[in-house]
C-alpha cells in the first residue's frame, strides 16, 4: 500500500523486509528518504536509521509505530529520526512527511554550498594541495598579502590563478574591503576602458548616467585584472599611469581620481615572451611583476590528484543530495595518469560529470570519459610489462598482471571481503584464495 500510494505521486520506491536486507539496500543504491517500521522480522527499525545514518548523516529517515507506541517515537528522534508516522498509516499523511523530508535534504544541500561559496567569497578560499611546490606557492601567497605589493600569478588555463589572487586578498589587511574582478579578454575593446575607469554622463554616446569604474569599485581593496596579457596596447599605457601615480580619469572627467587599491593580475601567457614580441609593454610588465607567483600545472603536481578528486566527489555529491561515491582503484590510476591539458578545472569538470553518470555507488573509468591517447601509459597498456623470454613466460606473465589487477580491484569494490570479492569474479571462494597465496597478495 505504502509503495503503491509513492509510486503514484513518482518516486521511486526500493523494498526491504527486514534490517539485514534494508542495510544491504541502503548500501547497494543512493535513496533521499527511508520509511521504516520500527518492529520487523529480523532487527529492528533503530538498526535501519543507525544504517542510514552511517550512510549518510544528512538522510532523513521516517519511523512507523504502532497506534500507542509514542515513547518508542520518541526514542526514535532522539537517535535522529526526522519525524514519525502512527500506524494504520494515513497515505495523505506519509506524502506529506515525504515531501518535507525531501524539501529539508535539498534545503541541507544548498544550505552547504552556499556556506561554503559565502566562505569562499569572504574567508580565504578552499585551496587543496599538499605536494611540495603547493606548499612553497602558499607561503608565497601568505608573504605577499602582507605587503601591498602588485601580484602577477602566471600559470596554464585552470590552475587556480583567480584561487589564489583571492586567498591573497583574503590574507590581507583589505579582507574587509571589496575584492573586484575584472576579466580583460572578455570585454570588449572598445567597452574596456569605461569598465575599468568609468566614465562621466555624456562621455560618449549612450553614456546617460555617471558610472564608476573597477579601479574606483575596488577602492582600499583589491583589484584583480584576469588574462591582463589580452589587456590592448593603448590601454597598458593608462593602466601603467593608474598603477604608477594611482590615479586616473574617467572617461570624460576633468579631474583625476585618487584611488587606494592593491594590483593582482593574471596570465596564461608566458607575459616575458609577450614582452619580447613587442606584444606586451615592458615597463608595464616590470610594474606587474614585483611580486611574482607562477602556478604549476596539475600534471607536475600528480600527487595532489587523489585529495583533490575525493574534495571534488564529496562537493558534487552534497550538491546532488547523493551519498558519497567511491572512486574504483583503476578509476583513480586513469586519473593519476592523465595529462590534464585543463588542469584542475578540468579535473572538476570531469567528476562532476562521473557523478551524474554513475548510477551506483563506485566511479569507473568508463564514467570519467577520458580520451584514451592521453594517458601515458593506455596508450600503449602493455608498456610496463616485460616482454622478454619465450612467449609462454611472457604470456604467463600477462595474465598473472591481468589477474592481479582484478583481484586488487575486485577486493577494493566489496572492502576486503574475500567472499564478495570471489563473487564479483565469479570464481569460488577457494579458487580466489588460493590464486591469491600463487600471485603473492
Ligand atoms: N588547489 C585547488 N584546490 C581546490 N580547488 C581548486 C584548486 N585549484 C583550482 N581549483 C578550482 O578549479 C577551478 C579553476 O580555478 P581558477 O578559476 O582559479 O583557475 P584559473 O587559473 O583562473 O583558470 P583560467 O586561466 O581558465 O581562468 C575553480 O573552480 C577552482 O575553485
Ligand atoms: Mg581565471
Amino acid at each position: 500500500m505504502l509503495r503503491h500510494a509513492l509510486e503514484a505521486q513518482g518516486h521511486h520506491v526500493v523494498e526491504a523486509k527486514d534490517q539485514p536486507e534494508a542495510v544491504q539496500r541502503l548500501k547497494d543504491s543512493p535513496c533521499a528518504v527511508v520509511l521504516s517500521d520500527l518492529r520487523l522480522p529480523d532487527g529492528d527499525g533503530f538498526g535501519v536509521l543507525n544504517a542510514a545514518k552511517d550512510v549518510d548523516p544528512e538522510l532523513p529517515v521516517i519511523v512507523m509505530t504502532a497506534f500507542g507506541g509514542i515513547q518508542d517515537a520518541v526514542r526514535a528522534m532522539q537517535a535522529g529520526a526526522m519525524d514519525f508516522l502512527a500506524k494504520p498509516v494515513d497515505p495523505a499523511h506519509l506524502l506529506l512527511l515525504v515531501e518535507r523530508a525531501l524539501a529539508q535534504r535539498r534545503l541541507i544541500g544548498e544550505y552547504m554550498l552556499l556556506k561554503e561559496e559565502l566562505a569562499a567569497r569572504r574567508g580565504a578560499p578552499t585551496i587543496i594541495g599538499e605536494a611540495a611546490s603547493m606548499k612553497q606557492l602558499s607561503l608565497a601567497v601568505q608573504r605577499a598579502a602582507t605587503t601591498h605589493a602588485t601580484v602577477l600569478i602566471e600559470g596554464e588555463s585552470g590552475t587556480g590563478k583567480e584561487l589564489f589572487a583571492r586567498a591573497v586578498h583574503a590574507l590581507s589587511e583589505r579582507a574587509d574591503a571589496p575584492f573586484v574582478a575584472i576579466n580583460c579578454a572578455a570585454i570588449p575593446e572598445g567597452l574596456l576602458e569605461a569598465e575599468l575607469f568609468g566614465y562621466e554622463r555624456g562621455a560618449f554616446t549612450g553614456a546617460t548616467q555617471r558610472k564608476p569604474g573597477k579601479f574606483e569599485l575596488a577602492n582600499r581593496g583589491t583589484l584583480f585584472l584576469d588574462e591582463i596579457g589580452e589587456l590592448p596596447m593603448p590601454l597598458q599605457g593608462k593602466i601603467l599611469r593608474a598603477l604608477e601615480e594611482r590615479t586616473f580619469d574617467r572617461l570624460g572627467g576633468t579631474s583625476s581620481i585618487k584611488v587606494d587599491v592593491r594590483i593582482v593580475a593574471a596570465t596564461n601567457r608566458h607575459l616575458k615572451q609577450a614582452v619580447a614580441a613587442r606584444q606586451f609593454r615592458e615597463d608595464l610588465y616590470f610594474r606587474l611583476s614585483v611580486f611574482p607567483i607562477t602556478v604549476p600545472p596539475l600534471r607536475e603536481r600528480r600527487e595532489d590528484i587523489p585529495i583533490l578528486a575525493r574534495h571534488f566527489i564529496e562537493k558534487d555529491c552534497r550538491a546532488q543530495g547523493r551519498k558519497l561515491l567511491a572512486l574504483s582503484p583503476t578509476a583513480m590510476e586513469a586519473l593519476r595518469e592523465y595529462r590534464w591539458p585543463g588542469n584542475v578545472r578540468e579535473l572538476q569538470n570531469c567528476l562532476e560529470r562521473a557523478v551524474i553518470l554513475s548510477e551506483g555507488d563506485t566511479i569507473y573509468p568508463k564514467h570519467l570519459n577520458l580520451v584514451a591517447e592521453d594517458f601515458t601509459r593506455a596508450a600503449n597498456p602493455l608498456a610496463h610489462l616485460d616482454l622478454s623470454g619465450s612467449l609462454a613466460t611472457v604470456t604467463q606473465r600477462a595474465v598473472m598482471e591481468v589477474e592481479r589487477q582484478a583481484i586488487r580491484e575486485a577486493l577494493a569494490e566489496s572492502n576486503g571481503d574475500l567472499a564478495r570479492a570471489a563473487d564479483r569474479l565469479q570464481i569460488g571462494y577457494k579458487v580466489l584464495t588460493s590464486k591469491m597465496k600463487a600471485l603473492g597478495m
